[in-house]
């Protein structure tokens, strides 16, 4: 059996004469003013995602030279490249649309190029989920290095961070509560460094799960972007990928059912993003393993919530880290985990978390597992007639009074007729409605945005209304809360039951029975159904690709074509 090729003899271009190849891109990389003997080293790509429309990402320059730093002295060529970047704030329609075009990327690319081992460099929501999908799939081994998250800012004494504190000033700002030049001046203290969201949001949760399922440095997911900490954890980041050509650490090696269930105890425990959800099926689903909404729903039940930050609880990102970070918390719920699941530097879980904790934990952020927060997880999973295929409920973010809940719906048919109505002091809507929006969905033309935090339409929040049941196939940021019900399946646009609601159907929620129901009679469904026809497909281009392929929410919202071959769930 013939080596595997490696360093620049990896994946030469095919014009049938290999030497010929090597010779010409030898000679193109000489122009780098390379040794003749470092162009005999391995190669360990740096997947870089740096972009000005990413400012999340604004720290990204010095920290790819920090991994090169640490890959070069521990005797790998590193090589940079870029990849298209997923600003959040930036994307139209939503950035979620563009994930699987970022995978597809990541993917190609790491399988183009002559690279023996990736780093995995992102953070913005959507990044760290398209890098680890794209890198799964191309089956190089890969450590993932997140930008890290921001510092707070103040305004008045009071601490805050993108983006609980945007909504929960919006919200008031919408209630009367402050004037225009007060949310002017909020609105240039909320995001004060470089970095990630400062919350428990979504890319500070893939952070986290992306530690919990081994795929980085112990103790790397919840440092600062601006301390010294994270150049040098991008630098031992480095040095460990330099170690990592010829050791088959891929990304499908090293994450088994362990390594997925152990992330989604951690998602759990951290009350984290219900777009993380997501993101796990779909890359299960690249991995061909289980992943299943009454699963997650089982382990909520036996999974405490044990880190106090917002948007459920009081810290930031910030406090966590202080507070122990990551390795504190896979101590604390270790009873519950896989120990044996293997890590990215060949070691166990349980071999990691054995060494001992450098710093006493702070029982006000990372609560012991004998006194959590919270007895059970902050997600649940909801089934019914409404959702045959599933919904999530951030339990942690919702009002436990509304977790039993009968009332009469106020359907919006899609965002734009949302946006054109939820503020008309003439709309018909009462406190204890049901708020529910269509259409906003994987096969919808709006490609699932994080609109499922419908606004409290302003004359009851005016009145004091904090939080309604709200329901759509959409989904909701990772900083957002509420009673919010959210990635129906299947999707109104997909002919989901969802498509049927109409304004003063009756719609109860029990959290209890984790029902979510529909109470109208089969026969007037059907005739509904009748009258139901879905959205034209859109012409050409990646959105008509993402309309052929698209999945559903429980399968990630990834395409067909891209999940696992033959390896299927
Ligand atoms: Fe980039 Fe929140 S906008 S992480």
């Amino acid at each position: 059996m013939t080596e595997p090729q490696r360093g620049l003899r990896r994946g030469l271009t095919q014009y049938g004469d290999p030497e010929f190849a090597l010779f010409l891109r030898r000679s193109f990389i000489r122009s780098m003013g390379f040794s003749e003997a470092v162009l005999e080293r391995p190669i360990v790509g740096i997947v870089t995602s740096p972009s000005e429309l990413n400012t999340c990402h604004r720290t990204m320059g010095e920290l790819v030279e920090a991994v090169r730093r640490g890959a070069l002295a521990a005797g790998a060529l590193p090589l940079a490249f870029p990849t298209i970047s997923l600003g959040e704030p930036y994307l139209f329609p939503t950035s979620l649309f563009l994930r699987n075009l970022m995978a597809i990327d990541v993917e190609e690319m790491i399988r183009a190029q002559p690279l023996d081992a990736v780093v995995l460099v992102g953070g913005c929501d959507k990044t760290v989920p398209a890098q680890l999908m794209g890198a799964a799939s191309a089956e190089v081994p890969a450590v993932v290095l997140v930008v890290g998250p921001m510092l707070t800012g103040r305004y008045r004494g009071e601490r805050l961070s993108a983006c609980t504190d945007c909504r929960r000033f919006w919200a008031r700002y919408r209630a009367g509560e402050l004037d225009a030049e007060e949310i002017r001046t909020i609105e240039g203290r909320l995001a004060v460094t470089a970095g990630t969201c400062g919350v428990m949001g979504t890319a500070s949760t893939m952070a986290c799960l992306a530690e919990a399922m081994g795929l980085a440095l112990p103790g790397s997911a919840a440092v600062p972007a601006v301390h010294a900490d994270r150049l040098r954890i991008a630098e031992a980041t480095g040095a460990l990928a330099a170690a990592l050509p010829g050791s088959g650490r891929t990304i499908r090696a090293i994450v088994t059912e362990k390594n997925l269930e152990n992330a989604m105890r951690v998602l759990l425990a951290l009350s984290g993003s219900t777009n993380a959800v997501i993101h796990l099926a779909a890359i299960a689903g690249r991995l061909g393993l289980p992943f299943s909404l009454r699963r997650l729903d089982a382990l909520s039940e036996e999974t405490p919530v044990l880190v106090d930050l917002k948007p459920t609880g009081r810290g930031y990102m910030e406090d966590f880290h202080a507070a122990g970070g990551m390795p504190a918390l896979l101590r604390e719920l270790a009873p519950l985990l896989h120990l044996d699941a293997p890590t990215i530097d060949g070691r166990t879980l349980g071999a990691v978390l054995a060494e001992p904790a450098r710093e006493p934990v702070d029982r006000e952020i990372i609560r012991p597992l004998s006194d959590p927060i919270a007895p059970r997880g902050g997600l649940v999973a909801l089934f019914g007639t409404l959702a045959p295929e599933g919904a999530v409920l951030k339990r942690a973010a919702a009002s436990p009074e509304l977790f039993e809940h009968e009332g009469r719906a106020v359907v919006f048919e899609s965002l734009e007729d949302l946006a054109r109505r939820i503020d008309d002091p003439e709309l018909d809507v009462a406190p204890s409605d049901v708020l529910v929006l269509k259409n906003a969905g994987p096969a919808s033309p709006a490609r699932m945005p994080e609109a499922g935090y419908l606004p409290i339409p302003k004359k009851l929040a005016r009145a004091g209304v904090k939080d309604m049941v709200r329901i759509s196939d959409a989904r909701m940021s990772g900083t957002a809360f509420g009673t919010v019900i959210l990635h129906v399946a299947p999707d109104a646009a997909s002919g989901g039951p969802l498509a049927l609601a109409r304004t003063g159907d009756r719609i109860r929620l029990s959290v209890r029975e984790r029902r979510l129901d529909l109470l109208v009679e089969a026969e007037e469904l059907a005739r509904r159904r009748e009258a139901w026809r879905p959205p034209p497909p859109p012409e050409r281009g990646w959105a008509r690709l993402w309309h052929e392929e698209i999945l559903q929410a429980p399968q990630g919202c990834d395409f067909r074509v891209l999940r696992a071959n033959g390896r299927e769930a």
